[in-house]
Parts: C-alpha cells; sequence; structure tokens
C-alpha cells in the first residue's frame, strides 16, 4: 500500500501560545512566534493498510493507547476525509530526545504525521496549507512545518473561516544568531497535561486576560527585536512572556506547577550570569526544563556554567529545519 516517512524538528516559543478560542479547531487566542531546533527529531512512518479496521500507533516501539492514540486517529480522520479516502494507517514514530527528560514534543510529532500522512493519503499541501492542518493534532505543531523563526497567526475570531486564517508562516527575515541551551531538570511523569492546563488557566486564572494582552504587544516588539538582531531585547521579551504565562498557570484554581526547586535554582543562576555580564535569557513550557537563549557565539560557555551551577544535563540547540519528506529506502 501507500506509504510515506517524514522528519520534523521541535520549536521553542519566544512568545508564548496559551489559550484556545476554539477547541475543535485548536485556534489560539493569540499570535505566538518560535525557533525551530536542531535537536531531537521526530521520524514517522505512516503505512496504509485495507486489512486493519483501527489505526495502529507504535511511539519509540510501543504501542500507544489512550489519549494520544485517541488525538492521532481523530488527526487522521481530519485527512481521510480531506482525501475521500477510507484506509486505515499503521503510524510509527520515533523520538530522538533522551529518556525521561521530558522534552518529547507533540510539536514535531504532529508535524511529522501531518507532512507523512497526506503524503501517504495522497495529498499535497503547501506548507502554509500543511501548518493549518498540523495544528489541528497539537497548536504549537503549525510552527514546526518551518524552519528558523517562525510566526503562528491566530486569525480573527469574526474571520468567516477561521480555520483559513490561523496558519503559521517562516519570518524570513529574522536571520538572528540565537543558541538554546536546554537544561534538563529530572522528572517524574507531568502534573497536568499542557491542554488541560491550558483549558484550567484561561478559565480560571485571574491574571490571564493580562498576560493575553501583554503577549499581543509581545508578538509585534519580538518580530522588531528580531528585525534588527537586537538580542537583548528578544531574551528580555520571551523570558518576561514566559515568566507571566507561569504566572497565570500558578494562579489558576487549582494551581500548575510545573516548576520544580531545581527550575527555580536554574533560573536564578541565569539571572546571576547576567549579572556577571554573560548575556543569557530563561524561557520554560508546560514542564520544569528551563531553556536558555543567548548569542550563538556564547552558547558553549553559557551550557558549561549551566551544567557547573545546576549538576543537570545541558544540550545546546541552534536554529533547525522545517518538516521534510524522507525518500523511503
Ligand atoms: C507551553 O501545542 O502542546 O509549549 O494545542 O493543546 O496540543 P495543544 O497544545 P501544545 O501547547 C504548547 C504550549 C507551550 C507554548 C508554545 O509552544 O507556544
Amino acid at each position: 500500500g501507500d506509504g510515506a516517512v517524514a522528519v520534523a524538528h521541535p520549536n521553542i516559543a519566544l512568545v508564548k501560545y496559551w489559550g484556545k478560542r476554539d477547541e475543535r479547531l485548536i485556534l489560539p487566542c493569540t499570535d505566538s512566534l518560535s525557533m525551530t531546533l536542531d535537536i531531537f527529531p521526530t521520524t514517522t512512518h505512516v503505512q496504509l493498510t485495507d486489512q486493519n479496521t483501527q489505526d495502529a500507533v507504535l511511539t519509540d516501539g510501543a504501542v500507544a493507547r489512550g489519549e494520544m492514540a485517541r488525538r492521532i486517529t481523530a488527526f487522521l480522520d481530519v485527512i481521510r476525509e480531506r482525501a475521500g479516502r477510507t484506509e486505515r494507517a499503521m503510524v510509527e514514530t520515533r523520538n530522538t530526545v533522551p529518556l525521561g527528560a521530558g522534552l518529547a514534543s507533540s510539536a514535531s510529532g504532529f508535524a511529522a504525521l501531518a507532512l507523512a500522512a497526506t503524503d501517504a493519503y495522497g495529498l499535497s499541501l503547501e506548507p502554509v496549507a500543511l501548518s493549518r492542518l498540523a495544528r489541528r493534532g497539537s497548536g504549537s505543531a503549525a510552527r514546526s512545518i518551518f524552519g528558523g523563526f517562525v510566526l503562528w497567526h491566530s486569525g480573527a475570531s469574526d474571520d468567516p473561516d477561521p480555520d483559513l486564517a490561523s496558519y503559521a508562516e517562516p519570518l524570513a527575515h529574522a536571520h538572528l544568531d540565537l543558541a538554546l541551551v536546554a537544561v534538563l531538570v529530572e522528572t517524574g511523569p507531568k502534573p497536568v497535561s499542557s491542554r488541560e492546563a491550558m483549558r484550567r488557566t484561561a478559565m480560571t486564572s485571574p491574571l490571564f486576560p493580562d498576560w493575553l494582552a501583554t503577549t499581543r504587544g509581545d508578538v509585534t516588539a519580538m518580530r522588531e527585536a528580531l528585525a534588527r538582531e537586537d538580542i537583548a531585547t528578544v531574551g528580555e521579551i520571551a523570558e518576561r512572556n514566559a515568566l507571566g504565562l507561569h504566572r497565570t498557570m500558578e494562579t489558576a484554581v487549582p494551581p500548575v506547577r510545573y516548576l520544580t526547586p531545581t527550575s527555580h535554582r536554574v533560573l536564578e543562576g541565569v539571572r546571576d550570569m547576567r549579572a556577571r555580564g554573560l548575556p543569557a535569557w530563561a524561557t520554560m513550557d508546560a514542564g520544569p526544563n528551563v531553556k536558555v537563549l543567548c548569542g550563538g557565539g556564547d552558547a558553549q560557555r553559557v551550557a558549561g556554567e549551566l551544567r557547573k551551577q545546576s549538576g543537570c544535563a545541558a544540550v545546546v540547540a541552534r536554529s533547525g529545519p522545517g518538516a521534510v519528506l524522507r525518500k523511503k529506502v
């Protein structure tokens, strides 16, 4: 039968996506802005089959069940409907994230799946259309379709076709030499899924409306700072946006706490580096890992200091490529 293999990379949001105005279509409350990374790619193989009555999903060799399997089937249903086809699929996904690092990314996962599955079902989509589709699997996956710096448009809520209006596009003129040092804070399973945490924050945190308003301004300011390659402003906006986001989570009812004492120690270390004249800024997502932004030329020194200060492993990432199909062997 028909099959395809695709590779996609995770991305780090410099201005975060948090909160949906439409849960089914995954339409975000605000625009967000990211850099696609060159580490931890996901490789996904989709093979169509007439024999099975259900989709079969293998993640790193283990059968996926429950919520993730349900999300993947719902996503494949969107593609099957569009392609006018009914075959089930065998999906095999491989991540290269170190075990237990809590960095497995739904962004790289659904970006690779969108590309491999559309190809397998005989659809050929332009990258912007592919980003709209990847969004239906996981919002942040819309951005991993493209390499480098990427803007995901929320689209206007009164748009006649809200699905069409929300897509990602590369910021072709942004060439800042930005590196990211991912500090791998040891952790158990996530206390709350990001999907649930996002819903709870938007519904219950008194700080959420203000964070949204600030985020709208942050997107504009971040674009300007990227255009003039002003790394200090890029870092400051990213850090402030992420700290504000975590305050909205912590004031949700009940609160969502992703940061651990180790995360806070790393944050302190970043402030300390700045005080000593080594420019670096922190950002955090729905987990305890702290990702440290700095100039490309400072990355190895920043990583060394963070390892020494935290005792954690630290991985240096730079700007990475968009999702690509891989030739079948
Ligand atoms: C904190 O894209 O994982 O990483 O759309 O519900 O699948 P769903 O959420 P997801 O959320 C990512 C949130 C974030 C910030 C970001 O990447 O912008």
